[in-house]
């Protein structure tokens, strides 16, 4: 039996060291948290309430929209847009600006998500996730254009994941480290159960699809053939390889035991320089990972550093354990 620190409480007290603060911010991560219940509740009974498989639909990013992408979209926009706290939301599954209705008030804060994670594994039974990503309104208290969310990800004020797995956990940080919650279904809380995160520097663990083989570029084909080549090869030990497909799970994992994960660069369709995109799924993480002592990098330059271009930009990723995205770094320095 877990009693100690629920998630509400951990962050009144932070908040208590921050001057001038309104509980405005405590109020916005309280309604997240309801979502992120809600949304645990509906994936985690599946098809006893009908919500898997996929719908006719594609999103802006042409992929076909499973129910439940669609479904966790609608929760987190209910449960966020009635408090005041928003001038804005944005999300994957919606291809403009989420603007706040003219009954609510608008707040200072603009919030980016991604609903459901990994959703290619939900008919499959295999961890999906949430991630979220909380900006500061340029203006307070006006509806939010496009190019209000168009900040670098070193502004991001907080940025978290739920991951709905065989148990579900909250992972957020405020730009003060990284701290994990586990929900405590029957009491209805999260509660602090992996206090102060950290990456290992070192790692043996990497993940990648190692299906877009022949279009990465050569220094990602050189960092996994090293890899793979193990004790007999330059990196004199040999190395694992994971691929959940959902990147809130590789994250988790990367935060619990150490690994590198990466969504390179490649070929394989000229107009995306990667799969995942910046605003909701590398930009968020990559906060969490280098808080939590990590390095997120595109292999060029560093993810945070980014400035966005437009809403659902996609990016290469390489991230986790220091030393290993910093030889994955130095194979791209090097051409
Ligand atoms: P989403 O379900 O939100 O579209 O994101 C899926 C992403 C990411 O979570 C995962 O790492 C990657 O796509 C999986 O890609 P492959 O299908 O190429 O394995
Ligand atoms: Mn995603
Ligand atoms: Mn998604």
């Amino acid at each position: 039996m877990h009693t100690g620190t629920t998630l509400t409480q951990f962050i009144i007290e932070e908040q208590r060291h921050i001057a001038g603060a309104t509980g405005d911010f405590t109020a916005l991560l309280n309604d997240l948290v309801t979502a992120v219940k809600v949304i645990s509740n509906a994936v985690n009974k599946g098809a006893l309430i009908g919500v898997m498989g996929a719908l006719e639909s594609q999103n802006v990013q042409g992929e076909t929209q499973k129910k439940l992408d669609v479904i966790t979209n609608d929760i987190m926009i209910r449960t966020n847009e009635w408090a005041g706290h928003l001038a804005g939301m944005a999300s994957e599954e919606m291809d403009e600006v989420y603007a706040i209705p003219n009954k609510y008030p608008l707040g200072k804060y603009l919030l980016v998500f991604d609903p459901l994670d990994g959703s290619s594994n939900v008919d499959i039974n295999i961890s999906v996730g949430t991630i979220f990503s909380i900006l500061r309104a340029p203006v307070p208290n006006r509806a939010a254009s496009e190019a209000d969310f168009l900040q670098p990800g070193v502004k991001q004020v907080c940025a978290g994941y739920a991951l709905y797995g065989s148990s579900t956990m909250l992972v957020l940080t405020t730009g003060h480290g990284v701290n994990g919650f586990t929900l405590d279904r029957e009491v209805g809380e999260f509660l602090l159960t992996h206090p102060d995160m950290k990456i290992p520097a070192d790692t043996k663990e990497f993940a990648i699809n190692a299906s877009n083989q022949r279009f990465w570029e050569p220094p990602v084909q050189r960092y996994v053939e090293e890899c793979l080549q193990g004790k007999e090869g330059p990196r004199g030990r040999d190395f694992n390889m994971r691929w959940v497909a959902s990147m809130v799970a590789e994250v988790h994992r990367i935060l619990t035991r150490g690994g590198i994960f990466m969504y390179p660069r490649d070929t394989k369709d000229p107009s995306k320089p990667g799969k995942l995109r910046l605003m909701y799924e590398a930009n968020p993480m990559s906060f969490i990972v280098e808080q939590a002592g990590g390095m997120a990098s595109t292999g060029y330059e560093r993810i945070l550093d980014m400035q966005p271009e437009s809403l659902h930009q996609r990016v290469p990723v390489i991230l986790g354990s220091k030393n290993e995205v910093e030889v994955v770094v130095g194979y791209h320095r090097q051409g």
